[in-house]
């Protein structure tokens, strides 16, 4: 039976995660950490396997509250969805004003601004966390975003800041902003996250294709640039998927996986959420749409005898193709990033946050799964310029394309040529020229639009709105309606 008042955190639900932020949380001194499941179960295995941790079990939500020192603060780690919103209606039950719920599940951010309207009207506090960093992380440092009010963060952020990452002496932790801003630049991170995968499975099959290098050479290679710019967790992931092998069959375990990549879904509320607020991040779309397409084996099937290109992808300097293939990695990433970073722009705009992009890479430096050195490079930018409107304008960044482009020109149009599907390779650097284009076809487009649906246009050379007589005397007329 729960001791009154003893833990100054809880946690509710238990899984892997739950249970690794409960450890973490009962690791730092000064916490006491209540736990609850819905099935005692899990609880008394926690207990079971670390009898040394400071936690005080619960088997109700009363005996939970009623463990908790006041403002009483929860953290439900449940699956993102109705659960969540069960362990909202238990909670705010037997909790009291001033008090704290906090969900560090992938919650879709507009749930959060819905459940922290519900939650602050009872005057207790609701905070949307996002929470980076797999199971590793959440044990022994995560990345967190969290939102909320900036009450709530008084009596969270110590406690937070005592468990996050910390990157060069800095916790990964800060308030993003009100209500759903941390379930939001989570959700954006989980977009970059998708796209950066991408990027860098582009550059493995190119790499694999063109020159005959087995995975585990692949991994060494990824193991080198993981000493240079591209150093990132992903990066360093992925040489250690590469290196191993399938104990079944003796191949490596690459090639015995079923190539359908599965998805929980944030990268497609990442893109969703983009196209309702008019932002290309066709990076982060195209690594979403490739995992669709990888799972629809029917029609992979079907298609599988359809023609390709006469020749192969040959390659007749190895070295140097991998190193235009690194070059289009980085300058591909930037795009990824830089796309990213305009969505929370957008969406800080659209729902009234203060976020501090600086910040934001800041926190993304450790524990998280897109951290990287050139995060860095990125609170710089900011640094250095606050109302930066395209991160690749930053000198840095514009130095980095001015030294890579020619090769992710080479790259893509050799795998254009050999038939191999690179589709966030090739998208970022239409849209990297799309942005740099003096002029676009968007003025024929314009054009079109006026002459099926008098939807009008703006001039180059004088003000106002005009529309074309398209037939007749096809003279130009200017009209009242706005363009758009
Ligand atoms: C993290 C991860 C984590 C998880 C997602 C994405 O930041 O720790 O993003 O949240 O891996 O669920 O998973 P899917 O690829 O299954 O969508």
């Amino acid at each position: 039976m729960a001791k009154a008042a003893q833990a100054n955190i809880g946690v509710v639900g238990l899984a892997v995660m739950g249970s690794n932020l409960a450890r973490n949380l009962a690791s730092r001194d000064g916490n006491t950490v209540a736990i609850f499941n819905r099935s005692y179960e899990k609880t008394a295995t926690l207990l079971a396997e670390h009898p040394e941790a400071h936690f005080v079990p619960a088997t109700s939500y009363e005996e939970f509250a009623a463990a908790l020192s006041k403002p009483r603060t929860a953290l439900i780690m449940v699956q993102a969805g109705a659960g969540t919103d069960a362990v909202i209606d238990a909670l705010t039950a037997v909790f009291e004003p001033g008090d704290i719920i906090v969900d560090g599940g992938n919650a879709l951010f507009t749930d959060t601004i819905r459940r922290e309207k519900a939650v602050r009207e009872i005057g207790i506090n609701f905070v949307g966390a996002g929470i980076s960093g797999g199971e590793e992380g959440a044990l022994l440092g995560p990345s967190i975003m969290p939102g909320g009010s900036a009450e709530a963060w008084k009596t969270l952020g110590p406690i937070l800041r005592s468990i996050a990452a910390v990157a060069e002496g800095e916790p990964c932790v800060t308030h993003v902003g009100t209500d759903g801003a941390g379930h939001f630049v989570k959700m954006i991170h989980n977009g970059i996250e998708y796209a950066d995968m991408q990027l860098i499975a582009e550059a493995y099959d190119l790499i694999r294709h063109g020159t005959g290098a087995t995975p585990a050479e692949i991994a060494d290679i990824f193991t080198e640039w993981n000493a240079g710019e591209l150093e990132s967790y992903l990066i360093e992931i992925t040489a250690e998927v590469l290196r191993h092998v399938d104990t079944k069959t003796g191949k490596p375990l690459v090639d015995v996986i079923l190539d359908q990549a599965g998805s929980k879904g944030t990268g497609v509320w990442t893109v969703q959420t983009a196209l309702d607020l008019g932002i290309p991040v066709s990076g982060i779309a195209e690594a979403v749409f490739a995992r669709a397409l990888s799972s629809k084996p029917a029609q992979r099937a079907a298609a599988s005898a359809l023609p390709g290109p006469s020749a192969p992808l040959t390659v007749t300097d190895s070295a140097a193709f991998v190193e235009d293939v690194r070059q289009a990695l980085y300058a591909s990433k930037i795009i990824a990033y830089s796309q990213g970073f305009d969505a929370i722009v957008a969406g800080a705009e659209q729902y009234n946050w203060d976020i501090k992009k600086g910040e934001i890479a800041k926190i993304w430096r450790g524990g998280c799964i897109i951290r990287a050195r050139f995060l860095n490079r990125i609170t710089d930018a900011y640094a250095e310029n606050p109302g930066l409107v395209a991160l690749v304008t930053a000198p840095f960044f514009t130095d980095v394309v001015t030294t890579t482009q020619e090769a992710w020109r080479r790259v893509v149009a050799l795998a254009a040529q050999s038939g191999i599907p690179t589709p966030s390779f090739s998208s970022s650097l239409a849209y990297y020229d799309g942005l740099r284009a003096e002029r676009l076809p968007a003025a024929l487009v314009q054009g079109q639009r006026d002459f099926f649906g008098a939807h009008t246009y703006k001039r180059i050379d004088m003000e106002g709105i005009f529309h074309t007589l398209w037939s007749g005397d096809r003279t130009e007329i200017e009209t009242e309606g706005s363009s758009h």
